[in-house]
């Protein structure tokens, strides 16, 4: 198969990341003889340094007309820290999902049997945990109204979904749980949100259309608490945007590393695959990063392009550089810590 990819390394850590997942996919592609064409593309704060904003029109073009897009993380703590600046990273991140018409994050949980016994929590807990948080991108309080009032001393941001955006993401969730457990769990702050009666609306209107699924309704808080205690009660989870954003990171926690969850942004065109993490600027430069998550993330491309042994070899090779202790120093302890690219190399040859 051909395919271009277009290749978003973004900051800090990303392009070290991003690095490794390209070595791996280039050993994928000579071993089941594909053809991956790389399009490297600014974003984030390398982009605000070179044309002075994060998601140029140049980049947008290169994702929109490739097959997929692999991307690092973007964020600089020079923007973090100075909450006046007009232009910031994550803009690019939002400008992109909204122009790629990327509306849901897949974000797939589970434990790797190495680790497990590393995670803070209980291994009967989470063995054999298998749940995917299908997570709104486009809507709600990240991109509703806001501003502040009162010279300066109010401020707000606004929650608002349409139907519409809640039935897309909705119609995702049913689609991904007939092909997984047949259980689905729609989260929501319903009790004290209108946004949220809407979804609950919504979604229950829709139950009709998938009988075989068996749909519950759960308050976000007490989701976040079930998420650790229980993280197998849950299939495929649906939520809007910024509970999505909250529950995902706490649900990394399941699998011991930030560094180790893919994830997958979807909608009606280019995909887009990458690590959950952000740019994890205190490690950038320093060849210590974890790139599995990246790479799992690219075990995710392939699946989506029908190329399920080429992902399941991406997950065998990343299962047991684990198991045999090749692994960055957050998953270290005690035992030799190896360098991000040295992980890389070594994935990229046992592929
Ligand atoms: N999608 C994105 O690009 C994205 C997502 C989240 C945050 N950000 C940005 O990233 C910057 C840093 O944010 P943050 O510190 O909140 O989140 P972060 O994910 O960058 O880092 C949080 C912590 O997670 C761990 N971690 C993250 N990635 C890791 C990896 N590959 N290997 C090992 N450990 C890892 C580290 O302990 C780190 O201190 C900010 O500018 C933020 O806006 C970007």
């Amino acid at each position: 198969m051909k395919l271009d990819i277009a290749l978003l390394a973004g900051d800090g850590i990303g392009p070290e990341v991003i690095d490794q997942a390209v070595k791996v996919c280039d050993a994928i592609a000579t071993k089941y003889k594909h053809e991956i064409s790389w399009k490297p593309a600014l974003t984030g704060a390398a982009a605000i340094d070179a044309v002075g904003e994060p998601y140029p029109d140049e980049t947008h073009e290169v994702c929109a007309s490739a097959d997929a897009v692999l991307f690092g993380a973007i964020g600089h703590p020079r923007f973090d820290n100075d909450p006046s600046a007009k232009v910031r990273p994550e803009q690019g991140l939002l400008k992109m999902r909204q122009k790629l018409g990327l509306f849901a994050n897949v974000r797939p949980t589970f434990t790797f049997p190495s680790l497990i016994d590393k995670s803070p929590l209980k291994r009967e807990r989470i063995e054999g945990t298998d749940l995917i948080i299908l997570r709104e991108l486009t809507g709600g309080v990240y991109f509703g109204e806001r501003g502040r009032k009162d010279d300066g001393n109010t401020a707000f941001d606004t929650m608002t979904y349409t139907r519409a955006e809640i039935q897309r993401l909705a119609k995702k969730g049913f689609e991904m749980a007939m092909n997984r457990s047949k259980r689905l769990c729609c989260v929501d702050k319903a009790n004290v949100l209108e946004s949220s009666r809407l979804w609950r609306e919504t979604v229950q209107a829709m139950e009709k259309d998938y009988p075989e699924v068996e749909v519950s309704y759960e308050f976000v808080d007490a989701v976040a608490m079930r998420l650790v205690q229980w993280p197998k009660g849950y299939d495929v989870i649906i939520t809007e945007n910024l509970f999505g954003d909250i529950l995902t990171d706490e649900a990394s926690v399941i699998s011991g590393s930030m560094g180790l969850m893919p994830s997958a942004s979807v909608g009606e065109k280019t995909k887009l695959y990458e690590p959950i993490h952000g740019s994890y600027p205190q490690a950038a430069g320093k060849d210590i990063a974890n790139p599995l998550a990246t790479v799992l993330s690219a075990a995710m491309l392939f699946e989506d392009f029908g190329l399920q042994q080429e992902a399941d070899d991406i997950r065998r090779v990343v299962n047991k550089s684990l198991a045999e202790g090749i692994v960055t120093e957050d998953l270290s302890e005690d035992a030799k810590a190896y360098k991000t690219s040295e992980v890389g190399d070594w994935l990229a040859k046992n592929v």
